[in-house]
């Protein structure tokens, strides 16, 4: 595991940029594992920019969402399918049929490790963490063995998600996610955190013991992860050593 900190917020999507646009030229027709929430959207745009100047093209590209939340229509402006769309899809020139939503599968969201597994396997998958140490919505207590599936949010994820709606009410309570033995199953991982907020996460998920507690805690035992942080993401583990 390759731990890379950077001073902030727009050093880690730039540097997160380029591994990825790198990654593309060198591999044009690579499978991609993409992340939502707020850490990876400077990255997504940095990469419309490259996309824009011409360095890059993801004519080729095939991608699948690590999750998405249940009952909400790809229209919807929480849906993780708006999300991609409105930040990436429609600002460059991947096709729309080569990228995947594990809700897309619903009820037999297993079916979304068979796509995977046809389209080749993830090549690149970018990993965000939450504060309870989630990886894709597995929360603390999923099983390192788990594939694609329904799951329930709990508490804090749902808190944490509620920034993005209205009222706490409106945060959706399930979502299907990849699971945890899909995750590992990429050939890489470039794994994102930033914030003072994930500070103890990233401290869990690093400097202790694997454990189902903290799910990302699992990514000790990949054998290609880069991590990028911020300053104020690595500031416990920077303490430590
Ligand atoms: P965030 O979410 O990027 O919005 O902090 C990350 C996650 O919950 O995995």
């Amino acid at each position: 595991m390759k731990i890379i900190v950077e001073e902030n917020y727009q050093m880690l999507s730039e540097r997160a940029a380029k591994i990825i646009a790198d990654f593309i030229k060198k591999n044009p027709k690579c499978v991609l594992g993409l992340a939502t929430g707020s850490t990876p959207i400077e990255t997504y745009n940095l990469l419309v920019e490259k996309y824009k100047k011409g360095g890059i093209s993801f004519k080729n590209i095939t991608t699948f969402n690590l999750d998405e939340y249940s009952k909400l229509a790809p229209k919807n402006e929480q849906s993780y399918h708006f999300f991609m769309n409105k930040l990436l899809f429609s600002k460059i020139d991947i096709a729309l049929k080569n990228t995947f939503f594990p809700t897309d599968f619903s009820p037999n969201f297993e079916n979304y490790d068979k796509k995977i597994k046809e389209a080749g396997g993830i090549d690149l998958q970018i990993l965000g963490i939450g504060t309870n140490g989630h990886i894709g919505f597995n929360e603390p207590g999923s099983k390192f063995s788990s594939k694609t599936r329904q799951v329930l949010l709990n508490k804090n994820t749902i808190k944490d998600n509620s920034r993005f709606f209205k009222s706490i009410k409106d945060v959706p309570k399930k979502a299907a996610t990849m699971g945890i033995s899909t995750i590992m199953k990429a050939k890489k991982i470039i794994f994102l955190a930033s914030g003072e907020n994930k500070k103890e996460a990233i401290y869990n998920s690093f400097c202790k013991k694997v454990s189902t507690k903290v799910p990302a805690s699992i990514l000790q035992k990949h054998k290609n992860v880069i991590v990028i942080l911020d300053k104020a993401a690595a500031e416990k583990i920077a303490k430590k050593e």
